[in-house]
């Protein structure tokens, strides 16, 4: 039989995630408004996404609003949410015709009204994408979606319509905004800071991490292929060992 972690070692890197960091640094080094910083990471983001497409990674996940950025100065709160709805109209044909499905993550209650309805078409619109899931989290933060997730499981236990015997790791992650999404291989953080910052705290627990120093704004086709080429060196083993990796048993964890 084939060994499971083998084949996920030797697979290619099919999920990517992404915290875009940085923006207001490079606003702020060229005396500009933060938000140019934004403006100008979102040119960041359509290059990556065409780039991810040329090398055939299937789900790209982008941190683009954190639960904690609420508490920005509202001017900037506005710009950013200003910026994700010309985004998703910018990039409506591009999406539709490059087969990029769009999947939003984060608690969707915190957002208006008008950004909801624009999500919601979009998302209805590339819901038969192929080639690559553009995950974009949103009023996101991984603390929040495992208790909202775990606030559902337990309701659906105390009224009875679940087994607690029956939950795993795979049934809880069936409760996550991001069912059915396979977990990130790879996670990138830009501007040379190292933390997760409450970014997909369930997926990232066997992904690889990659700090690249340029702010975000700055990121490109050749900074994206400095971390795939430093993924390709990992050794991924999934907390088994090499020997276990190497044999052909499996290890059935
Ligand atoms: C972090 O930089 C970045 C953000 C909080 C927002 C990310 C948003 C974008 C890239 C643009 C919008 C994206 C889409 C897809 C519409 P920071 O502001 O924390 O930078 P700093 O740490 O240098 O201040």
């Amino acid at each position: 039989m084939e060994n499971q972690h083998k084949s996920e070692r030797k697979a290619p890197l099919q999920h990517l995630a992404i915290i875009m960091d940085g923006n207001g640094r490079w606003a702020k080094k060229r005396s500009l408004p933060r938000i140019s910083g934004h403006q100008q990471g979102v040119q960041a983001v359509v290059q990556t996404v065409d780039e991810c497409i040329k090398v055939g990674i299937r789900y790209l996940s982008l941190f683009a609003f954190s639960s904690e950025n609420w508490g920005r100065p509202q001017k900037e709160v506005d710009a950013l949410m200003e910026l994700l709805l010309q985004f998703l109209s910018s990039q409506r044909q591009r999406m539709l015709d490059g087969g990029i499905r769009l999947r939003v993550i984060g608690d969707r209650s915190r957002l208006s009204e008008s950004v909801c309805a624009a999500i919601a078409v979009a998302e209805a619109e590339t819901a038969t994408g192929e080639t690559l899931t553009m995950i974009l989290a949103l009023s996101y933060g991984g603390r929040d979606e495992i208790l909202r997730a775990a606030k559902q499981l337990a309701g659906q236990a105390i009224r009875g319509e679940i087994d607690l015997q029956e939950i795993d790791n795979k049934k809880f992650s069936t409760y996550l905004d991001t069912a059915e999404i396979p977990e990130p291989d790879l996670l990138i953080r830009t501007s040379g800071e190292r933390r997760i910052s409450n970014f997909l705290l369930w997926q990232t627990a066997y992904a690889e991490f990659y700090f690249s120093e340029v702010f975000w704004p700055d990121f490109d086709a050749a900074e994206l292929h400095k971390a795939l080429a430093d993924y390709q060196q990992r050794k991924r083993r999934f907390g088994l060992t090499d020997d276990q990796l190497d044999s052909d048993i499996d290890p059935q964890l």
